[in-house]
């Protein structure tokens, strides 16, 4: 979280000292210079090679064999996933940045794992400081997402039983989380989605989507889809995000085995010190 802060200048200073004890052997200077301070004004990737944007097939075989090569769970990589999309908002919408001192954040969840992203994100968002609501219409009948759900209920996060109307949203919130549709999403868009990417469509809020914007063709993007101010490509970026014109671009999801980025030859960024996300554009 010292990416945040370090906006603030508060951070920084503490980073600075940190890396300063750690680097320092014999005598130490009082005040020594921040390695990081370059990248942690900007928390931008270093791009050492060209990093590739993944067609569909190729985020779906990468998925796969996270799970059947390599022996993780659905549950452990959406834990990590969700909770990069949380450090990346709160990156990008820093607390100290909103106009409340308790931003509200709509959380608007699908029928798949992007929706469960979106239920990791609103809980570590909660845990950030922001109060984060879950629009959940379409929700699996399946274990992992039960609990998803109790997890957050049990961190006091309201439920929507219905999507409010975009001046609503407007006055209300300070952002929207779009975790509708993910990496997977093909052809048309069913009910109640349809009606909710409308009004996506009409809020003056930033809307941050995860992994790719809801309603997006996953690589041909969507001239007359929603237009985010934030995208977080998880993993890897898929070629919709070419089509991205928002502020905002992080990459999270800082799991790859390195045998596996060798393979499909991903190029993925360094990401600064131990930050789970860091910024594309
Ligand atoms: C869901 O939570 C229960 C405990 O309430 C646990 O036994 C079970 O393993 C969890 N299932 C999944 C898929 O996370």
């Amino acid at each position: 979280m010292w990416g945040v802060r370090a906006l603030f200048g508060v951070g920084l200073l503490v980073t600075s000292r940190g890396a300063c004890v750690r680097a320092c052997t014999g005598t130490c200077p009082r005040v020594c210079e921040n390695p990081y301070k370059a990248s942690a004004a900007r928390q931008a990737c270093t791009m050492a090679n060209t990093i590739k944007y993944l067609d569909q097939e190729e985020a779906q075989h990468i998925d796969e064999e996270l799970f059947s090569e390599y022996s993780f769970s659905v549950d452990q990589l959406m834990e990590l996933a969700g909770q990069s999309c949380a450090i990346a908002v709160a990156k990008g919408y820093p607390l100290q940045s909103l106009l409340k001192s308790t931003p509200r954040v709509l959380v608007v969840c699908g029928p798949g794992n992007n929706g469960g992203d979106g239920l990791v994100c609103a809980r570590h968002l909660k845990l950030f400081g922001y109060d984060p609501t879950v629009l959940y219409p379409k929700r699996p009948n399946k274990q992992l997402f039960h609990n998803l759900t109790t997890q957050c209920e049990k961190m006091e996060i309201a439920f929507l039983s219905k999507m409010p109307e975009a001046e609503e949203i407007d006055e209300v919130y300070n952002l929207v989380v779009d975790a509708i549709f993910g990496f997977s999403f093909k052809g048309a868009v069913r009910e109640p989605f349809g009606d909710i990417l409308s009004v996506l469509k009409k809020v003056t809020v930033p809307i941050a989507s995860v992994d790719i914007p809801s309603g997006w063709d996953v690589e041909k993007g969507s001239s007359d889809g929603i237009q985010p101010d934030m995208l977080i490509s998880l993993t890897a970026p898929k070629q919709a995000a070419a089509h991205f014109v928002g502020r905002y671009h992080y990459l999270g999801g800082r799991f790859v085995p390195p045998a596996l980025e060798k393979k499909y030859k991903l190029g993925l960024p360094q990401y600064p010190g131990t930050d789970c996300v860091c910024q594309l554009n």
